[in-house]
């Protein structure tokens, strides 16, 4: 059984169990929400980041939260938009194997930004269908599993996005 709750907020002060980061393909670090998380967790995350040898568009890799509330990171890449006629099949990986990741080590809580709609260019009006429609299926394979999903929005744009999305009245 899945809930899904809407923030509108900075993801590295959120107390739950994990928060995902939009990486790139390095896991080296960058800038928007990346870079805000390592900031926020410290050097141990970059040095972890450094044994995982990198992650391939659609994948996610778990490590440790460090300095941050969250006990764990799960960095996933997403897309880069018009690249390849994947993007949205490439998204919907990002959400269902970081949700993945998530079950298998008992993650209870899991905060998401909103990925690939920053440096990466993905329009928020189609990430956001695709990351709500993901969660969703998600959700119907695997029923059994209760887990509360967070989209954490930096701004207020993509917070509505969300909100409609998920037929939660305007405020
Ligand atoms: N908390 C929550 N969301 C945030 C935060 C934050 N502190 N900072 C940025 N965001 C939001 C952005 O506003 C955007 O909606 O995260 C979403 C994803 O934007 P990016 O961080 O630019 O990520 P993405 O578009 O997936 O691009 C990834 O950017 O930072 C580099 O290393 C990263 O190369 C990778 C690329």
């Amino acid at each position: 059984m899945i809930e899904i709750r809407i923030v509108l907020g900075d993801i590295t002060v959120l107390d739950c169990d994990c928060i995902v980061n939009a990486a790139n393909p390095t896991l080296l670090g960058g800038g928007g929400v990346d870079g805000a998380i390592h900031q926020a967790a410290g050097r141990g995350l970059l040095e972890e980041c450094r044994t995982l040898g990198g992650c391939r568009t659609g994948e996610a890799k778990l490590t440790k939260g460090y300095a941050l509330k969250a006990k764990y990171v799960i960095h996933t890449v997403g897309p880069i938009y018009g690249r390849t006629t994947r993007d949205e099949e490439l998204l919907r990986d990002c959400y269902v194997h970081s949700l993945d990741l998530a079950k298998s080590k008992g993650i209870r809580s899991i905060a998401f930004p909103a990925i690939s709609t920053g440096v990466y260019g993905y329009p928020a009006e189609k990430a956001v269908k695709t990351a709500v429609a993901a969660v969703r299926d998600w959700s119907e394979r695997n029923g059994e599993y209760a887990v509360t999903v967070i989209f954490c929005c930096f701004d207020r744009k993509t917070y509505r996005l969300y909100r409609a999305e998920c037929g939660v009245g305007q405020e």
